[in-house]
């Protein structure tokens, strides 16, 4: 009352603007209901799909996962990645629909629309910030200083909890504006050139936009989706990889060089240890090639989204396992020649994947001798497992409980 005054007797475009000044039809109820159903998709989406590679790469015994089905992962992380993509035109769109909100006056009426307002800010921030990280990640643009993973893993709890606080408060409000929308998003009262208090508009229509949004979204997918998608490979302009693009076709993430194992992997006297229940022994390239050998058609699945099928062939694991006194199905420990405490310098198979047909200790790779990028002289290849996992440049296994 006391401020009004002043701010009325302001130039017109110094003043604040009110809600009601907002004539735009997108910014009805039924256009922010539509959007916020999609990005609420989208969010568990990501959440789920996000906790599943969380979940493959800190196991829990009461969750595992197995190596069936084979593609699983795979599918997992494109999706995480695509629908990623995808969420950056719904979170504008959404935020262009809403922001009128912003100039409610006053900002809090009660603890109800206070906690609703703080859990709209932080979704907001988390989502945006998930958003960006997420992208300049899978663009290798590591500009931030922390580390992706941990910070990106807890900002998804704290996006997916206000998500749902958010979608508890605004249920009542989505039904109603669902209801009315069902009648006819375009012709219901106010009409199509109408804001929401009714005024004429710029004659942009609800369905219009709604439309656009649809378009700049798949628009968007299109051009990404190919990384994981591979016959859509030529039209994927925007993808951050193209899979094939690498030595013997395949592309790499770590590159020898990069993981400063060059010297130690291309040494002569390079010989795989095998510790195991009937003790440690050495076994030469020449010793594994003399083993039986198996050929898998099996994906590089990287944790970045990106997926390429390779042809591998190498000693299946289980048959090192038992090799080394254990059983077929006893779980292996992965060594590399990478230095220890580096990112992915071990890795763990759980029995179910030792015991599985597919998961070897691979030499070859589309019938040649591995590169030396792609983890000669030996590496691991095993189904549904992120790339991360594929341990290269392998210098040890350790089967069972064998220390
Ligand atoms: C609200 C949005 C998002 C949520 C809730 C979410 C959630 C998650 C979670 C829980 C993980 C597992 C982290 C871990 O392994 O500890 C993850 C991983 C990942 N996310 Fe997201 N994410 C979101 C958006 C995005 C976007 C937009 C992108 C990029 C387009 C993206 C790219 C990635 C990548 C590349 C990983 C793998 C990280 C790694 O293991 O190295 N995420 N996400």
């Amino acid at each position: 009352m006391v401020n009004r005054p002043l701010l009325s007797n302001r130039p017109s475009w110094l003043r604040i603007p009110e809600p009601g000044d907002f004539r735009s039809p997108v910014h009805d109820k039924r256009v922010v209901a539509r959007l916020g159903l999609f990005l609420g998709a989208a969010i568990l989406i990501l959440f789920v799909t996000g906790l599943i590679s969380h979940l493959h790469q800190h196991p829990v015994s009461w969750l595992p996962f197995g190596p069936e089905p084979v593609w699983a992962y795979r599918l997992n992380q494109g999706l995480h990645v695509a629908v990623g993509f995808a969420t950056l035109p719904l979170v504008l769109a959404k935020l262009y629909t809403v922001y009128p909100q912003f100039f409610v006056r006053p900002p809090v009426t009660g603890w109800q629309h206070a906690l609703e307002r703080a859990s709209v800010g932080v979704l907001v921030a988390a989502t945006v910030f998930q958003i960006v990280t997420g992208i300049l990640n899978v663009f290798k643009l590591y500009v931030f200083g922390f580390s992706f993973t941990g910070v990106h893993y807890a900002t998804a709890w704290l996006a997916f909890g206000a998500a749902l606080v958010h979608v508890g408060i605004k249920l009542p409000v989505m039904f109603r504006a669902f209801a009315a929308g069902a009648r006819n998003l375009d012709s219901d009262d106010p009409g199509p050139d109408r804001s929401p208090n009714g005024d004429a508009t710029d004659g942009t229509t609800r369905r219009g936009f709604l439309g656009s949004v649809a378009v700049a979204t798949l628009f968007l997918t299109a051009l990404t989706v190919g990384q994981t998608v591979t016959p859509l490979r030529a039209v994927a302009l925007l993808a951050p990889r193209d899979p094939f693009d690498g030595p013997q076709g395949l592309a790499v993430n770590k590159t020898a060089r990069g993981a400063g194992v060059e010297e130690l992997a291309t040494a002569e006297d390079w010989a795989l240890e095998l510790v195991g229940p009937a003790g440690t022994s050495h076994l030469t390239r020449a010793d594994l090639l003399a083993m039986s050998q198996h050929e898998a058609v099996l994906p590089i699945a990287c944790v970045e989204g990106w997926s390429a099928s390779a042809r591998w062939t190498g000693v299946r694991m289980r048959d090192l396992a038992t090799l080394s006194g254990g059983r077929p199905d006893d779980p292996v420990h992965v060594v590399s020649l990478q230095e220890a405490g580096t990112s992915y310098a071990t890795s763990d198979l759980p029995g179910s994947y030792v015991a599985h047909d597919d998961t070897l200790l691979a030499l070859t790779l589309a019938g040649e001798d591995l590169d030396l990028d792609h983890g000669f002289p030996a590496r691991i290849i095993a189904p549904n497992r992120p790339g991360v996992l594929q341990t290269k440049w392998v210098s040890r296994l350790v089967v069972g409980n064998a220390a």
